[in-house]
């Protein structure tokens, strides 16, 4: 687990990496990740802007723009750079909305990583059928306790003016969610992040795609934000629970009076992409995989919570271990 997380920060990083310090090859590998793909699932979140001018204001803060849509796409490759083939690309298109000032930090885990599964097969069964809000998946309890944990983590970034880098991300799975990891403290997948986070100041973004000179452009309003790498079969038949948060970058914190929580905003998306493109290799359903003889799960799924009148059985979100 340890080593497959520091890989996919590492990958990340040389995507972030492409976004600030761009040269014309990485630029173009990584505008060629967005063209060019085997599977895909595009999900809408609400569009959103900054209320407010002056980035020392209270006032600076995010809000829903109810006139308009952003989408997420998840997009995945096949790929050598890790061993079992493939990676799962997210973008977001904020379409003509002002991005200016805005911030964004991913966190995301995986289902199947070296070789086993990191949820217990009836979680997994039902997650074939989640609609990207990760509720079928992972329960409305524990999403919503996910909710505040990011709403915090939210807070922790817009104060810093950056994401959370190295151990200051709070890798801590909230107790309603205990029953998923199988009562530990941790995603069994591991947790991975681009490291210091996105800058979603759409300004910057398009000065880089200017600057490039790749033979396929790519709309200004689209933010890479990295990949997580897996296996291909599983990638795309099981979800990828990933957290987004936005916040205002604002200069001075000190004057800050009113409510931080409605200030920042969280997305949680269970990313799936499970339509295959023409001429790709179509995995067995989830199903059939889930059910192969040499199908291995992480022992801890299968575990109860270490303290079993400590409230987690009851919290499970909707599964008793
Ligand atoms: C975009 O928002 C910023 C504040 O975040 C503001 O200063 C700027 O004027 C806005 N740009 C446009 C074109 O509205
Ligand atoms: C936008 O900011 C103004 C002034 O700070 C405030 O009165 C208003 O309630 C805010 N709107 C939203 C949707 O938060
Ligand atoms: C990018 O696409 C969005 C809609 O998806 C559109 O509103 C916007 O104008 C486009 N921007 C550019 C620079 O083409
Ligand atoms: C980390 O997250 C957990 C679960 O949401 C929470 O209980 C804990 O207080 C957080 N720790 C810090 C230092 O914020
Ligand atoms: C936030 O603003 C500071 C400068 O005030 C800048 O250094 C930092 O990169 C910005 N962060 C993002 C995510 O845009
Ligand atoms: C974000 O964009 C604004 C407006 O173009 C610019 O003044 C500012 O320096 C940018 N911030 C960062 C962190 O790049
Ligand atoms: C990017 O290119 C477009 C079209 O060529 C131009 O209108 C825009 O001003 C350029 N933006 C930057 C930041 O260079
Ligand atoms: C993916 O599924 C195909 C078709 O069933 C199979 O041939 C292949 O070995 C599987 N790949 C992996 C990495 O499990
Ligand atoms: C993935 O897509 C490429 C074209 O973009 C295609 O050449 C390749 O065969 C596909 N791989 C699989 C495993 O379907
Ligand atoms: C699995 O459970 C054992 C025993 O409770 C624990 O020591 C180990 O750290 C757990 N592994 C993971 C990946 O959580």
């Amino acid at each position: 687990m340890q080593s497959s997380t520091i890989s996919y920060l590492t990958i990340l990083a040389l995507t972030s990496q492409v976004l600030f310090l761009p040269s014309h090859a990485n630029l173009c590998t990584n505008i060629d990740d967005f063209n060019n793909y085997n599977a895909s699932h595009t999900y809408s979140m609400p569009a959103l802007r900054i209320n407010g001018t002056k980035r020392d204001d209270e006032g600076f803060n995010i809000v829903e723009d109810p006139d308009s849509s952003w989408y997420i796409a998840s997009r995945l490759k096949v790929s050598r750079v890790v061993d079992d083939g493939s990676m799962n690309n997210l973008w977001l298109n904020t379409g003509s909305s002002n991005t200016t000032n805005m911030g964004m930090c991913e966190e995301s885990t995986s289902s199947y990583e070296l070789g086993e599964y990191k949820f217990s097969k009836e979680v997994l069964e039902r997650s074939v059928n989640d609609n990207g809000d990760c509720k079928t998946m992972l329960g409305e309890e524990c999403v919503e306790a996910l909710r505040v944990h990011y709403t915090e983590s939210a807070i922790y970034a817009m104060r810093k003016g950056q994401c959370p880098s190295g151990s200051d991300w709070n890798i801590t799975v909230p107790q309603q969610c205990r029953g998923l990891v199988g009562g530990g403290e941790h995603w069994l997948g591991g947790m991975s992040a681009i490291d210091k986070g996105i800058s979603l100041n759409a300004t910057l973004q398009q000065q880089l795609y200017n600057e490039s000179n790749c033979d396929t452009s790519l709309n200004a309003s689209m933010h890479s934000a990295g990949g997580l790498g897996g296996s291909y079969n599983q990638s795309i038949r099981f979800p990828q629970p990933t957290f987004l948060t936005f916040w205002p970058n604002r200069t001075d914190m000190s004057r800050y009076l009113s409510s931080w929580d409605d200030d920042v905003y969280v997305k949680i998306v269970c990313l799936r992409p499970d339509e295959v493109t023409e001429g790709s290799v179509v995995p067995p359903s989830g199903q059939e995989l889930l059910d192969r003889p040499d199908a291995k799960f992480n022992k801890n799924t299968t575990q109860g919570p270490s303290n079993p009148s400590d409230g987690v059985v009851e919290n499970v979100c909707g599964k008793k271990f």
